[in-house]
Order: C-alpha cells, then sequence, then structure tokens
C-alpha cells in the first residue's frame, strides 16, 4: 500500500504563515507567500502540500494549482537541488540564449526537463523572465543571472554547491 506522506506547518512555521496573512485582507490573497513559505519548509510543491495550503486558504486545491503551475520558480517534484530556467523568448534569443543553453547542457550532461542524477541540477527554457535589457539572462532558484557569458555561466555553475 502507498503511504501518503502527511504535511502540516510545525508550530514555527505555523506562526510564519499566521504572519503572512496579517499582509493581506483575505486568506486566498496570500497564496504565493504561502507557497513560497511550503517550498521553504518542504523544498518543493506536491499535490499532497497544495490540498493542505488549499485547507489553509479557504481555497479549492485546483486554485492553488493554478497559481502553482503559472509560476515557474516553484519546485516541482523530482526538481533538482538547482533548478536552471534558461530564458529564450527574444532578446536573449538575439544575443546568445541557444549558446548558453547549449553549454549548460554540455556541461551538466543534461537535456531540457531532465535532472542530473545526482539530482543536484534540473533544467528548463522559460519565456522571458523580464531580464531583457539584461539579455542573456537566466534564473536559478527564482536567482537572477544577467548579462551572461559562457565564461560567467562556468563561474556560476562550478560555485554550487
Ligand atoms: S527575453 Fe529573456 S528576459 Fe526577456
Amino acid at each position: 500500500m502507498k503511504t501518503t506522506q502527511k504535511y502540516e506547518f510545525n508550530q514555527e512555521q505555523m506562526a510564519k504563515f499566521q504572519e503572512i496573512l496579517t499582509h493581506y485582507p483575505q486568506k486566498r490573497s496570500a497564496i504565493l507567500p504561502a507557497l513560497y513559505l511550503a517550498q521553504e519548509t518542504w523544498g518543493e510543491i506536491n499535490p499532497a502540500i497544495m490540498e493542505y495550503l488549499a485547507s489553509l486558504l479557504e481555497m479549492t486545491p485546483a486554485k492553488v494549482r493554478e497559481v502553482f503551475e503559472f509560476y515557474t520558480f516553484f519546485r516541482r517534484p523530482g526538481c533538482g537541488k538547482y533548478r536552471i530556467d534558461v530564458c529564450h523568448t527574444l532578446s536573449c534569443a538575439l544575443r546568445g540564449a541557444k549558446d548558453i543553453l547549449e553549454h549548460i547542457k554540455k556541461k551538466l550532461n543534461l537535456e531540457v526537463g531532465e535532472t542530473t542524477k545526482d539530482g543536484k541540477f534540473s533544467l528548463t527554457k522559460v519565456e522571458c523572465i523580464a531580464a531583457c535589457d539584461k539579455a542573456p539572462a537566466i534564473q536559478i532558484n527564482g536567482e537572477y543571472y544577467e548579462n551572461l557569458t559562457l565564461e560567467k555561466v562556468d563561474k556560476i555553475l562550478d560555485s554550487l554547491e
């Protein structure tokens, strides 16, 4: 029989959650910070966590999923420790996004949509991440890296534990 892990914030996390709620007129408006808190707590967002958040925020799980799926920076189950999002939209494309992507793929021996065997890196291609004036740009776990060159990419990836 499959065991389902139960997800519940501990006392400290619940206190943080309650504090977050004080900033919003309605519980449901706190969905993004609540998702962040859950990700910080469990390292990813999975369906059971979405259900738990839905009950806390008095929303349907489907609504939580909708928000979760809209934002690429939340970590999906099976995602590596570092999720690399490579922008391939126009400004980045014109300024070498393809080379950046190919370089990362080669360096990490990884295809788009995959995670390295050691679980360290996942690679995705994403639409514009609103750093067009500093293209080419990528995000790693939501953090921006801009005006990239292949050398910069090497330095960044080598610096990640
Ligand atoms: S096109 Fe890449 S950040 Fe906008």
